[in-house]
């Protein structure tokens, strides 16, 4: 492994040092001289997209959190274009980043453009969405994946009652994230883990006999490829008196093309069971109404004041390893195994997700997090 790292890092960075050894033989890039001559440390951010609700709060979250620390901040969004992401980091470089934080649109198609970062010594934060394919990425900050996957499983499972089913079979259908986001695969496992005993002993039925990941995934998380997709199976599958009693959606953008589907095209009165994951405002307004039953919260504040103490350490010329989680005032798990990319097992920093329904929505967004209000207008997200 070792050996083979320093290949890949000799042929990468030609004109570097190797990179620092750090604890468990991980590598990390230090960094020792900064590349802009004003004196200004900055940061550059690409975003995956801004289509949907949780990346614009990223970015800026992250830029105000940075800015805050004195760092100067240039945030771009991706429109779920691998190509315009490359250029984004190839514009983040030219302008002298010191350090990128980058949550990938296609954590598979960035090799050549982190290489780039490492000839110029600039450490990269793979933020949310690990980046593969390459040895330099410094750290990882994210929620755990496969937990959430888990929870939604579990929800499934709980809501259904699928441990007493009383000979009743239950009808499912999974919608899965986008292929190219590493995440997917890991929430797809966590629910997948949880629903296969069920499926196996025949308590739980997918009728449409699409069970596997790439099968169930959904192009780029749209919810119009969600809503295609639901359409066609309701139309083939549920059409007359089937029951259909559960939808396994890896998050709300999928979940919200799910319920559009079915409230033009299903026509028994159950109530479908909806699982969701990052609590947007409008996914927590179909909560409230009944439509959707859960997303799973993964605090947004949390994840980028993680990486804001990742940056400030890196900047710093520390090493990236287990102490800096005694930095986060939250719950925050160092792992070097989970997480490998296929050429390292990155160093990662793992938050807590929680389970929002209708009953816990308030106590846990408004009162423990204090991250949204809830009044007429329903819940709204705070920025401060
Ligand atoms: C995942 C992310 C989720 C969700 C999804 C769609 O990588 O972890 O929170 O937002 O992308 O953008």
């Amino acid at each position: 492994m070792v050996c083979l790292l320093s290949a890949v890092l000799l042929v990468g960075c030609a004109q570097k040092e190797a990179p620092e050894q750090a604890e468990e033989g991980i590598p990390t890039i230090a960094v020792e001289d900064h590349h802009s001559d004003d004196g200004v440390l900055r940061v550059g951010i690409s975003m995956p997209s801004s289509s949907l609700e949780r990346w614009n709060h990223d970015g800026e979250f992250l830029k105000k959190h940075l800015e805050n620390e004195g760092y100067e901040v240039e945030l771009t969004f991706s429109d779920n274009l691998i190509d315009t992401q490359i250029d984004n980091i190839d514009r983040l470089i030219e302008d002298q980043s010191d350090v990128l934080i980058i949550a990938a649109v296609d954590g598979k198609a960035l090799s050549r453009v982190m290489e780039t970062a490492a000839g110029n010594n600039i450490p990269v934060i793979s933020y949310d969405r690990l980046i593969c394919d390459t040895p330099f990425v410094t750290a990882y900050v994210s929620y755990d994946n496969y937990r959430v996957g888990q929870l939604q499983g579990e929800y499934l499972r709980d809501a259904l009652n699928l441990d007493h089913p009383y000979d009743q079979t239950y009808h499912i259908e999974l919608v899965s994230g986008d292929s190219a986001d590493n995440n997917a695969a890991f929430f797809y496992n966590g629910a997948y883990d949880v629903l296969k005993p069920y499926i196996d002993s025949g308590v739980v039925q997918v009728l449409s006999g699409q069970k596997d990941f790439y099968t169930t995934s959904t192009d780029q998380w749209s919810g119009e490829n969600a809503r295609s997709r639901m359409e066609i199976l309701l139309g083939a599958y549920y059409s007359s008196s089937v029951t259909l009693h559960g939808v396994l959606c890896a998050n709300d953008s999928t979940a919200s093309g799910v319920m559009e589907a079915l409230e033009r095209d299903y026509h028994m009165d159950n109530s479908v069971v909806i699982t969701g994951q990052d609590c947007d405002v409008s996914n927590l307004d179909a909560i409230m109404e009944g439509k959707q039953s859960m997303s799973v919260y993964k605090d947004l504040n949390r994840e980028a004041q993680t990486a804001v103490e990742l940056t400030k350490a890196i900047l710093n010329g520390e090493s990236v390893n287990a102490s800096l989680v005694e930095r986060m005032e939250y719950p925050c798990r160092y792992d070097t195994s989970q997480y490998n990319n296929g050429i390292i097992s990155v160093p990662s920093f793992l938050l807590e997700p929680e389970t929002v329904t209708a009953d816990n929505a308030t106590d846990i967004l408004v009162e423990k997090y204090g991250s949204y209000t809830y009044g007429e207008l329903g819940f709204q997200r705070v920025m401060e």
